[in-house]
């Protein structure tokens, strides 16, 4: 069975667990001693390219930055060929792609694990992050209450996905037509609401990402307009009892959050970040077969 890693769901408790552990071990080895791992990019990054590069080393291998123009995903070459390429000098291939169905594409063609890097539907990478985040500040991820307040977008369904298996309770705000559809809302277990002062209530740590992603540059406005009222500001924060502040980066100061709140004493937005290092450690640990 290959360790592929493309939806936080491709992970049971066992696995998440594992991972999260990997993590945070003082001496976390050099599985990936004298190999590579393949790092191709179809979108922007700041936080996954260089955790992604800094943990390959920590493991003792080799990461490959491969920029779009440069494999042509789906287009120079089909995207199994560009798979079974790199699997003849890697060990992890790793991919963030506009559609995720790339992803199982290059993964049903290899045995080498595949890893999303964040596709149009899934962010497990970034929920890794949060879930080592939320477990660090609360001191246990089971019955914690995380509310996510507008689009519920790719890291919004991985957290989902996460906090489903690990027991965390997760409330959703999002405008109509911005929320999860009720099929998948149960899937997940998660309440779903339009009032972000509903989801708030009771919650200890609070999460938004931008209201237009990568690759929705032409709905800007309709988005802008959708999402006005899900800002959080210092007003959505009082209704908590001091939560934490949640985001994975990079923000839109000024749109989903401001200032106040992002440079706040409970803003988290470093830690997620610097836990993005430590848990793409994790999950390639865990990739390479360790933590079993
Ligand atoms: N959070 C995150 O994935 O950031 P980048 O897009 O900068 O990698
Ligand atoms: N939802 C954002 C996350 C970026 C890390 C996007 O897909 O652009």
């Amino acid at each position: 069975m290959t360790r592929d890693i493309l939806t936080i769901a491709d992970l049971d408790s066992g696995g998440l667990n594992a991972i999260l552990d990997l993590s945070t071990r003082a001496d976390p080895g050099r599985p990936l001693a004298g190999k590579g791992v393949a790092l191709v990019f179809q979108k922007p990054s700041a936080r996954t390219r260089n955790s992604m590069e800094m943990a390959t080393v920590q493991l003792g291998g080799h990461p490959v930055y491969i920029q779009k123009e440069e494999v042509g995903l789906g287009t120079r070459e089909s995207a199994e060929d560009v798979a079974r390429t790199l699997a003849c000098y890697h060990s992890i291939i790793a991919a963030r792609v506009a559609d995720h169905e790339l992803l199982e594409r290059m993964a049903a063609a290899v045995e080498t694990p595949v890893l999303n890097m964040l596709s149009d539907s899934d962010h497990p990478l970034q929920a890794l992050a949060d879930l080592l985040t939320v477990r660090q500040l609360a001191g246990t991820l089971d019955g914690v209450k995380v509310a996510w307040i507008g689009d519920a977008n790719n890291v919004c369904r991985s957290l989902a996905e996460g906090c489903a298996t690990l027991g965390v309770e997760l409330a959703v705000a999002s405008p109509e037509g911005y929320g999860f559809a009720s099929v998948e809302a149960d899937r997940l277990g998660i309440g779903q609401t339009a009032d972000p002062a509903e989801a708030a209530k009771g919650a200890r740590f609070i999460y938004t990402d931008v209201w237009v992603s990568m690759g929705q540059d032409a709905e800007t406005e309709a988005r802008r307009t959708a999402l006005a009222d899900y800002q959080v500001n210092a007003s959505l924060m009082a209704l908590t009892d001091d939560a934490w502040f949640l985001h994975c980066l990079p923000a839109r100061r000024g749109e989903e959050v401001t200032d106040a709140v992002m440079d706040g004493p409970k803003s988290a937005v470093w830690r997620q970040a610097e836990n993005r290092m430590h848990t793409a450690r994790g999950a390639m640990a865990w990739m390479m077969g360790e933590g079993i």
